[in-house]
């Protein structure tokens, strides 16, 4: 059969490339942008977002399909040995953002801007904004907070710097929440974090992301905006999942939180290969003659 007649007769868009954010051509040889988001929403389709912090693994998951990689603040505590994300600062956020952005070809990049770096004002936050884009290459920015972050919200879209919001349990605030809980849970609550949802897609905020909030609000939450929302702890309900990677591959110490699912066990082979290796040069059976130049 020649190709024209197998065209013919292939079932209507069977030609087409795929237009789907994960495992897609999405348009072939690009990174994925925020529009193509917005479309995911509207077609219905779920993707997939995990942290990144350094150019080797986030090129894995460019690899993988993976079409967002978040450079989150949570590489205070799992990149860069802090306990918790207060202290991470601008510059050492821009390095790492810079790496991810050098290590991938098709994710979209959103950069964390950290504690401290846009509370003050609108000013502060296109200050901060601006400088990831510029020096490290980041397609868009995440903030956390709800009302109170608006206007500067407002002053990144206006200056063309794409808003990923964050709302539920905001961990830069740990200190004021008293801990790592469930958000969102009495009527009170639930009806701010509606109201602050609504507000940063009127802001301008592409995409918001759910943390610790249960199934049900986040739900409504999802219903209620056109911006899709992301969960982490949120239910399945959401329009996308993000997961902190270190958590998905099973490379953080310690137990992981109940709402991470860990798909590999990497620090177990790790420390296996680690252990393999030291014990092979203990014994000398590294170098081997294959390893080895006359
Ligand atoms: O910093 C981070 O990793 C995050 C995700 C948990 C959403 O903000």
């Amino acid at each position: 059969m020649s190709s024209s007649a197998s065209a013919a007769s292939a079932p209507a868009g069977a030609n087409e490339p795929k237009l789907t954010l994960y495992g897609g051509s999405n348009g072939v040889g690009r990174r994925v942008t925020v529009r193509d988001l917005a479309l995911a929403k509207q077609r219905g389709e779920r993707w997939p977002m995990l942290t990144a912090y350094d150019a080797l693994t986030a090129g894995v998951f460019d690899e993988a399909g993976i079409p967002v990689l978040l450079v989150g603040d949570s590489a205070a505590d799992n990149h860069l040995g802090y306990t918790n994300t207060v202290p991470v600062t601008v510059d050492e956020l821009i390095m790492l953002t810079a790496a991810v952005v050098r290590g991938t070809k098709r994710s979209l990049v959103v950069a964390d801007l950290p504690f401290g770096s846009y509370q003050a004002s609108a000013k502060q936050a296109l200050e901060t904004g601006t400088r990831f884009l510029k020096e490290a290459g980041a397609g868009a920015v995440k903030l956390e907070g709800g009302r109170r972050v608006v206007h500067q919200v407002e002053a990144l879209v206006q200056a063309g710097i794409p808003v990923m919001a964050h709302l539920g349990l905001t961990p830069q605030s740990v200190n004021v929440l008293g801990g790592y809980r469930v958000q969102g849970r009495s009527d009170e609550e639930a009806e701010r974090l509606l109201a602050d949802a609504k507000s940063l897609e009127a802001a301008g905020a592409f995409a918001v992301v759910l943390e610790l909030v249960p199934e049900e609000l986040a739900a409504r939450v999802t219903e209620l905006l056109t911006i899709p929302t992301v969960g982490i702890g949120a239910g399945v309900q959401c329009d996308a999942q993000v997961l902190v990677w270190t958590d998905m591959a099973g490379m953080t110490p310690g137990k992981a939180p109940r709402f991470a699912k860990k798909y590999a066990d990497m620090r177990t082979v790790l420390r296996d290969a680690a252990q393999a290796y030291a014990s092979d040069v203990v014994n000398g059976a590294f170098p081997a003659a294959e390893h080895t130049f006359h």
